[in-house]
């Protein structure tokens, strides 16, 4: 499977609660379904449900699993539909090995096809039956050769945690592509797709690399390569603790990180300014000549981490004379352009697992650009690949709509984008000063804006039965409108489109009436007057208008039906200030609908498929 979240657990404890728990620390990743395994006594004994974790433990209520270790997936669908028979774990026709995936296997349909004329018969329509049924050929007692022969066979993306039934004492992983750690405990032993699911019982943790396999005990871990060679880890000591990835009092994950976008604009600007002065020395290998040297900059990503590129593309443009675009990674490596030792290519990913961000990255390398990874995950599959790591320390978002890691993603993109032209020498030092010292003060204006979040509920309150929305802005703000749009429609379903407020005239502009709201996203600079044009054309259909601008331009404004103000700021650093209002919209239409906020259907956090 795709996306979806990994867990397995041997040691002392209740096998079922931590790997209950440790899935619903995942269920980001995916929530179709859910399912456990456990070995013990018994043999291997499983349990699947269609939904979420939650009924999946309402079902071990009525039917505990008992067992010496267990496995469990939270799924994201891809290949079979949303049924018990496709939801993980997956066994062999014998019962005699057990496993969860997250990945896809590619060449799942020749393997499936020999082992048909073999006459294995299948219970499923997923391509992780394939791996299970085939593992099951394979293995003859020696579980380590079995895996690497299963590795040599297989083909796509895949994180694997297996369990053979005659060995209740050890579970077994391999990784390609999709994350797995390993979570060394004292007397008990975990791996996981992520650290959430095992920060309640360690920090020590160790990072599976491409073509590696493990084997995990109560002792601990030993780990090889797809030859079989053994490979001495390093255990990383995380410093994430277990509040970071709990509620602390709000009602949804997403609230809360969108109530610490302050602090982590903060904690992105330490260590990186002195005085008014930018300075990424410390983490980034670039020279003065070698900035003088390149000609262009690519920017990629995916989602919400495309939309902050975007507003990057346009502070790039504004401060060096390079050749500089955007692009969304799915589309990057299928264009011919220009890429070469000249270009610099930034890629943005939140999670830094995205599969569609890793391949384009692979190919601007291939294409001999220096890349650079902006991502909240230095030791993810994308950090690991680059040149260069700037880090978001926003902390770990767990809510599947992406509202902090976008602010700290702009932050480190706005200070990149100054040290660059810093080493080029087109950067004044007034620009730097007078940015930095907006950029310092930030965090206070956040902060101010999010006490205001009664009047936005209200807002949302009343157009929260709106069908469809149009969210407009210009320069700065039309990355901002877009990500308003995609928030709204991410978490309420709300059908919702953003244009450059220039572009309504030429197509939207039809589809207005007065059941139509439009958002428009007009903060003082130099386009607003254009954008109230845009206010005028919308008025003249009968939209609704609800105006995000800023504080002391109210009274131009006054025939429009909604107002929100942010304060006032420098023209570029608006992008920090106008989003917030629009992921607190978001959330209250949400919360409105009744929808399921932290956890949007058919969405996953990171997705781990092209
Ligand atoms: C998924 C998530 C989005 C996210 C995008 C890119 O679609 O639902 O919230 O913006 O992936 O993720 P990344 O981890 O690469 O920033």
């Amino acid at each position: 499977m795709p996306m979806c979240g990994i867990v397995g657990y041997v040691g002392p404890r209740d096998v079922s609660t931590v790997v209950l728990a440790g899935l619903s620390r995942l269920e980001y990743r995916g929530y179709d379904s859910a399912g456990m395994a456990v070995s013990g006594e018994n043999g291997i004994e499983r349990s699947r449900e269609v939904g979420k974790v939650a009924d999946l433990v309402r079902m071990l209520e009525a039917n505990p699993l008992k067992g010496k270790q267990g496995i469990g997936h939270t799924r994201w669908a891809t290949h079979g539909g949303v049924t018990v028979e496709n939801a993980h774990p997956h066994c062999n026709s014998s019962s005699s090995v057990v496993l969860v995936h997250n990945g896809i296997i590619e060449n799942y349909t020749e393997l499936r096809e020999s082992l048909l004329s073999e006459g294995v018969t299948f219970s499923s329509q997923t391509d992780t039956e394939v791996a299970a049924q085939l593992l099951g050929k394979i293995y003859s007692g020696d579980p380590k050769q079995a895996l690497i022969e299963l590795y040599r066979r297989i083909t796509g993306a895949f994180a694997l945690a297996v369990m053979f039934a005659d060995d209740d004492d050890h579970i077994y992983c391999i990784r390609k592509g999709s994350p797995l750690i390993v979570a060394l405990g004292d007397g008990e032993t975990l791996c996981a797709s992520d650290v959430p699911a095992v920060l309640e019982y360690t920090r020590r943790i160790v990072y599976m690399g491409e073509g590696e396999m493990a084997c995990l005990s109560r002792e601990g871990a030993s780990f090889w390569d797809s030859e079989g060679n053994p490979l001495d880890k390093d255990v990383v000591e995380v410093d994430w603790d277990l509040s970071m990835v709990e509620k602390g009092g709000y009602p949804h994950f997403m609230l809360k990180e969108i109530n610490e976008q302050g602090a982590v604009m903060r904690q992105t600007l330490t260590g990186r300014t002195e005085g008014e002065q930018v300075d990424l020395s410390k983490e980034l290998s670039w020279t003065a000549d070698w900035a003088r040297s390149i000609k262009r900059v690519h920017l990629v990503a995916c989602g919400t981490s495309f939309y902050a590129a975007s507003v990057a593309e346009r502070v790039i443009g504004l401060f060096t004379d390079l050749d500089v675009r955007v692009d969304i990674a799915s589309e990057y490596r299928y264009r011919s352009i220009p890429i070469g030792e000249d270009t610099l290519a930034v890629f943005v990913s939140q999670s830094g697992e995205t599969l569609d961000t890793l391949a384009a990255e692979r190919f601007a390398k291939e294409k001999g650009a220096r890349c650079l990874a902006i991502t909240n995950n230095g030791l993810s599959s994308i950090a690991r690949e680059v040149d260069d790591v700037l880090l978001l320390k926003a902390g770990p978002e767990i809510g599947v709509a992406a509202t902090k890691t976008f602010t700290g993603q702009m932050a480190v993109l706005y200070l990149m984008a100054l040290y660059l032209a810093k080493l080029r020498g087109s950067l004044k030092e007034t620009d730097e000063q007078r940015l930095l010292r907006e950029m310092t003060s930030m965090p206070y204006k956040i902060e101010a804006l999010l006490e205001n979040s009664d009047t936005v509920k209200l807002m949302a309150e009343k157009y929260s039965l709106a069908r469809d929305f149009l969210f407009l802005g210009r320069g700065f703000s039309f990355p901002i409108a877009l990500e308003g749009a995609l928030k709204l429609k991410e978490i309420s379903y709300i059908h919702a489109e953003a244009y450059a407020a220039g572009e309504m005239k030429h197509g939207p502009i039809a589809l207005l009436d007065r059941a139509v709201p439009v958002v428009v996203v007009m903060p003082d600079d130099e386009l607003w007057e254009k954008t109230l044009s845009n206010v005028q054309e919308t008025k003249a259909r009968k939209s609704p208008v609800i105006a995000i601008t800023t504080v002391g331009r109210e009274s131009y404004l006054k025939d429009v039906e909604d107002l929100l103000s942010v304060p006032a700021t420098e023209p570029e650093l608006t992008p920090f200030l106008t989003v917030i209002p629009l992921q607190m919209f978001a959330y209250y239409v949400a919360l409105a609908r009744g929808t399921e906020i932290d956890q949007p259907r058919n969405l996953a956090k990171s997705v781990t498929v092209e």
